[in-house]
């Protein structure tokens, strides 16, 4: 909590989690990585690598990679296991006290989640499974439809999982909409993650002057109306809502060229999630948001770290490397100590 006044001013957090991040592989992970690790005792970090994380060879290795990439801070990776339709109830069962999650994609619905699910009637034997292991459902809520309409339309997903699985955890990623948002409540077992950007931006932002690729992600921003009840909820203290910043860096070259969705956010996840809730005078509630919300939600014990934030301006590089982070070139009034 702060402690001192003006410039002096401190802000202590323990034990921070990024719920929801791409650290990618190889020299990308080895690059990205060390953003995170800094800043946060743990993260989920997302399996939709090339190959995906779908087996347990996989799963241990890429654990041990980002460790790597993340030392030397203490920094406990949360890998959830990339959801196939055909996962065996002894395979599941085997890796049950190694695993933390399986996260479902709709297959096609965003990068790398071409070998995602592609009949979602096809998921209830695995999830059947799941609910018995008492293993949590991270998902990416979004149809094939029209964008901007694609996790309004997933929220019949959600519903029919949640009312056929009142016993399994189920993690709505990212969510975006007020649909999403009234949804949350309705059943115990669902959950959810917001990211900074949907925290913060709207679709205007990326497009309604110059087209600003680096705020381009799925799902994409949303109006006005549904960031208004994104902060709201956040602000609310609802103990079911996580921090999880879905940081997805791409090459500013691929973004430019291929149009790849994802904003890295990485750098200035905490100096910005500070300024967010000291400008809405509710910093007393970003230690739940960022951690303790979490640790209750999936019984986690990471890392104990303290991470100090002090109230000094500091301006965002242009880029990291290859990547522009999003606010590059702005100033921030919160710096990690
Ligand atoms: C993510 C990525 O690049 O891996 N992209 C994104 O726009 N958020 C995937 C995802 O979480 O959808
Ligand atoms: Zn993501």
């Amino acid at each position: 909590m702060g402690k001192g006044h003006g410039t002096d001013m401190k802000l202590s957090l323990k034990s921070p989690l990024d719920m929801h991040v791409h650290l990618r592989q190889d020299d990308m992970l080895r690059h990205v990585a060390p953003f995170t690790s800094a800043q946060f005792a743990g993260a989920v970090c997302m399996p939709n690598t090339l190959p995906p994380v779908d087996n347990m060879e996989r799963f241990h290795e890429y654990v041990r990679q980002v460790k790597a990439a993340a030392a030397p801070h203490a920094f406990e990776p949360y890998v959830p296991l990339f959801f196939r339709d055909d996962f065996s109830r002894e395979m599941l069962t085997e890796a049950r006290d190694d695993l933390f999650a399986l996260k479902l994609y709709p297959a096609g619905v965003t990068t790398n989640s071409e070998g995602g699910v592609a009949e979602l009637t096809k998921i209830e034997p695995v999830l059947d499974i799941m609910q018995d292991l008492d293993l949590p459902l991270l998902v990416h809520g979004e149809t094939n439809g029209y964008s901007p309409d694609r996790e309004r339309e997933f929220v019949a997903v959600y519903e029919h999982i949640a009312t056929t699985f009142p016993k399994l955890r189920l993690i709505m990623e990212h969510i975006t909409t007020k649909d999403s948002v009234a949804f949350l409540d309705k059943h115990e077992n669902v959950f959810c993650t917001v990211t900074l950007h949907h925290l913060l931006y709207t679709l205007d932002d990326m497009l309604g002057g110059l087209f600003n690729p680096f705020l381009f992600c799925k799902p994409i921003l949303k109006s006005a109306e549904d960031r208004d009840v994104i902060q709201a909820l956040v602000l609310s203290g609802n103990k079911k809502v996580m921090f999880g910043s879905d940081s997805a860096p791409h090459t500013e070259v691929l973004k430019r060229t291929e149009g790849m969705a994802g904003c890295f956010t990485a750098p200035v996840l905490l100096p910005m999630l500070a300024q967010f809730f000291e400008d809405h005078e509710a910093l007393e509630l970003l230690q739940a948001f960022v951690s303790d919300n979490a640790r209750r939600i999936y019984r986690l014990s990471p890392p104990e770290r303290t991470v100090v934030l002090e109230r000094e301006a500091w301006t965002v590089p242009p880029r990291y490397g290859s990547i522009v982070p999003v606010n590059a070139g702005e100033t921030l009034r919160w710096k990690l100590a």
